[in-house]
This record gives C-alpha cells, structure tokens and sequence, in this order.
C-alpha cells in the first residue's frame, strides 16, 4: 500500500524503531497518530511528523487510545513493547502481567476494533514481533508474547485477505530497550543495528506486502532451522545464545 495522505497509527513511536517509523512514514506523506507514555517525547514525535500525539498506556487498556484517533487508520503498526531479562523463576508475577498486556493483548484488542476500518481502507497491519519469537533463553515471557503476536498475525492475514498483515522479526537493535528491560546489550556479535535501517525494511515491506520482514536479513537462518529442525536450533540455540 501507498500511505501518503492516509491515516497511520504508530504505537511506541516516543523512542527507538517507532520513532524512527514515525519519522519515515511521515517523508512518505502519512498523516500521523502517534502514541507512548511520555508526554514530552510523544509530543516531540508528533512536532517533527505532523502527527497527533496520543499519551497512553497500552498495558492498561486500549479504549483511552481508539477514543483519541481522528479517524480510521489505513496503516497500523503495533509496536509499542517492552522486554525482561533474567531467569523465569525471578520474574514479578506483575511483570508477567504487564509484559502479556502490553505486547500481546493491546494489539489484540487494538487489531479487533480496528479491523472493520481497517477492511473497508483495504490497509495494511505491521506488528513488530522479535527474532526472539523463536524462543530465547532468559526471555521466556517475552518470547511468547512476541510468539503468540506472530502467530496472531498469521490467522488474521489468512482470515482477513483485504488487509495486508506483516510481521516484523528484528535481531537486535540500538534503542532504549535493552536498559529498561533491566539488562544492557553485551554480546560482541551481532552488534546491534539502527532503528533507521528496522523502519526503512519496514516501509519496503509493507509496499511489498511482505509476510515477514527479518532484519537483519541473514537472521532469516535461524528461522529456518527453527522450523525445519527445532532440536537442531534448541541445541545451538542453548550453546551460542
Ligand atoms: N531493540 C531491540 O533490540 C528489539 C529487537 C526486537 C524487537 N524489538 C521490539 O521493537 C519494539 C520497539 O522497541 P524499541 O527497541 O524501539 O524500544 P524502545 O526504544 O524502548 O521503545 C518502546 C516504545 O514502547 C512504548 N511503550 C512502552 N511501554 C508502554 C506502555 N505501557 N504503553 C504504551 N507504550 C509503551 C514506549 O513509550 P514510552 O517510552 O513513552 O513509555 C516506546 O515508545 C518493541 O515491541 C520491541 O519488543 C526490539
């Protein structure tokens, strides 16, 4: 799909990937909603792209967010998420919690009370999901909620053909998000990529209509392993992390 002159909700566009998508998508032409919990990041968003600035927070509900859109958006992008390190057994049972709401059942939520606008828009759905939906050690509940989002993803393509649907699986990438989930990025490889080049393969796949969009590409390998031979990517996965 084109966006210019079109609707388009970013979700988490305060910071990192959605600020940069914001950012782009705005080049393009896109009249943007932009939402995050900080007021002054949110507004700066909303400033640089021309956008309307919505502060919410996702994990809490999503009613605050659709009674705040001028409209009905042509292009989503879920992609407001937070993450959390550290064994299974030392996670908050709240934590559990916000990471499910907020990952998983916002743009659940959100996607069914779009969907209708979304349909007669005939527009397109981007969900940021992670490389991490393969499942990673130390990132248990993230993985699943990144999991369940890819395979939410994959129904609603197959049970809604009018709109696009595109799940983006990125390797790690240099925003805030390794400090607030309460554990910095410190392997030497890969190093991390920028948020620029995560919105600019986004942009490409949403005019490509693509399926999914791994980036970088060559982390795509994992994804094949994991599907033809999951013992195979278990072990390698426990060995190389
Ligand atoms: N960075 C990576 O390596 C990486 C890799 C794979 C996937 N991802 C995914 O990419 C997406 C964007 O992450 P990022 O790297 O750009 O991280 P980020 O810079 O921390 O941005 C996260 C965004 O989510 C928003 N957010 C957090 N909690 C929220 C809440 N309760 N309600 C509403 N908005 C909330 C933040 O808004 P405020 O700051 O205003 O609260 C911010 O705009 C996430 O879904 C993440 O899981 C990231």
């Amino acid at each position: 799909m084109r966006v210019a002159d079109r609707l388009v909700l970013v979700t988490g566009a305060s910071s990192g990937i959605g600020r940069a998508l914001a950012v782009r998508l705005a080049a393009d032409g896109a009249r943007l909603v932009v939402t995050g919990r900080d007021p002054d990041r949110v507004q700066e968003v909303a400033a640089r792209t021309g956008g309307k600035a919505v502060v919410a927070d996702l994990a809490a509900g999503v009613e605050p967010l659709l009674d705040a859109l001028p409209g009905r958006p042509a292009l989503v992008v879920h992609n407001a998420g937070v993450g959390a390190a550290g064994p299974l057994e030392d996670l908050a049972p709240a934590r559990v919690d916000e990471l499910i709401d907020l990952n998983l059942r916002a743009p659940i939520q959100l996607t069914r009370a779009l969907l209708p606008g979304l349909r007669a828009e005939r527009g397109h759905l981007v969900f940021v999901a992670s490389i991490a939906a393969l499942g990673v050690a130390g990132e248990a509940v993230y993985s699943a909620t990144k999991a369940g989002l890819r395979g939410f993803a994959d129904a609603v393509r197959i049970e809604v053909p009018e709109v696009g649907v595109t799940t983006v699986l990125p390797g790690a990438v240099d925003t805030p998000y390794f400090g607030r989930r309460g554990q910095e990025y410190d392997r030497r490889f890969p190093r991390p990529i920028p948020a620029e080049r995560v919105a600019e393969d986004i942009v490409r796949g949403i005019r490509r209509d693509a399926v999914e969009v791994v980036t970088p590409k060559w982390l795509t390998l994992g994804a094949k392993v994991h599907g033809a031979a999951p013992t195979l990517f278990a072990r390698a996965s426990r060995r190389f992390g």
